[in-house]
């Protein structure tokens, strides 16, 4: 069965990044003047997936907007002749075809994906977190469809992280089967170094088949009372695989703010028109004398 649609949860308060995420979204706060979610969008666009299923909440409305045609604005740009901005901004609002479906209350990502099933049905599906952006030179969701199509069972994407990390990330546990490719016998959300039974984490790309929405609504409240993703797919390896794909991508956490500043300098030194000026920058800065807390 072919992959056509993708969910992207976007309805968390974003509390680490209070008071800024109060009334603006956390998905949408800017890589130097691209919002975090159209990179995921994109990412989605690149994998022929066009039906992009937004969960949102009441602060998440700027979500919407953004990925609307906005006439006005599409106006003025062609009487400046900004041809560029103009061919940008018209492609993303009319190659996706977005759906928007309220989470009502925040009761965690498991909860929001199954907030999803009305609109996704019976097939498998994509679920792409809204402030994880992956930089990698394949479509890591291209290739989880690949595993997918040979197996026909879910898939996760994981990627190695340093043994120190590992209370991070959601950390599998699997059986190699082949080059990258694992079927996972068990996932631990954040556990201590010496806890963890690998050092493969996961992403925040996941493909599911719609076995998964059967397995969120038996699955109890766990960590701060939400219902976790996580235990929904051990339930669900109980029943039928679930493989891992491991990626060799550089994986952006935005929803933290040491993630976010990351971020921006990593795609800043990757953009013609900053690297030299920001490298210059940032060298003045690290020879001369570091900025005190609360200097600035
Ligand atoms: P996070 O746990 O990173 O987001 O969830 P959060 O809850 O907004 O962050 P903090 O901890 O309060 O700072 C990963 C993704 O899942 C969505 C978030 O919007 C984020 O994109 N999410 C999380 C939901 O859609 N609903 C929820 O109930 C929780």
């Amino acid at each position: 069965m072919v992959v056509r649609k993708a969910v992207l949860p976007v309805a968390g308060w974003g509390t680490r990044f209070l008071p800024a995420t109060k009334a603006m979204p956390k998905e949408m706060f800017p890589i130097i003047d691209k919002p975090v979610i159209q990179f995921i969008v994109e990412e989605c666009l690149s994998a022929n997936i066009e039906n992009v299923i937004f969960v949102t909440g009441r602060h998440k409305r700027p979500i919407e907007h953004h990925f609307d045609i906005n006439t006005d604005l599409e106006k003025h740009l062609e009487q400046c002749g900004k041809t560029d901005l103009l061919r940008n901004i018209m492609e993303i609002s009319r190659l996706i075809n977005p759906i928007y479906i309220r989470q009502k209350e925040q009761l965690g990502l498991g909860h929001a994906v199954l907030v999803a099933e009305p609109v996704v049905g019976y097939e498998p599906f994509v679920v792409a977190l809204g402030d994880i952006i992956v930089r990698d030179n394949k479509n890591i969701l291209e290739r989880m469809m690949e595993v997918y199509n040979r197996f026909g069972k879910s898939v996760i994407a994981v990627f190695e992280v340093d043994r120190k990390d590992v209370s991070k990330y959601g950390i599998i546990y699997g059986r190699h089967i082949e080059k990258d490719i694992y079927i996972i016998d068990d996932l631990i959300e954040k556990p201590k170094p010496k806890e963890a039974p690998s050092n493969l984490a996961i992403v925040g790309r996941y493909l599911f088949t719609p076995r998964i929405f059967e397995k969120l609504k038996v699955t109890p409240p766990g960590k701060g009372g939400e219902i976790q993703l996580t235990d929904a797919i051990k339930l669900l390896i109980e029943d039928e695989a679930v493989y891992a794909i491991k990626i060799d991508a550089k994986v952006y956490d935005t929803g933290t703010p040491l993630g976010y500043i990351q971020t921006v300098l990593d795609f800043a030194l990757h953009r013609d028109d900053l690297r030299e000026d920001l490298i210059l920058y940032l060298k003045q800065l690290l020879s001369s004398s570091i900025p005190q807390i609360d200097t600035v």
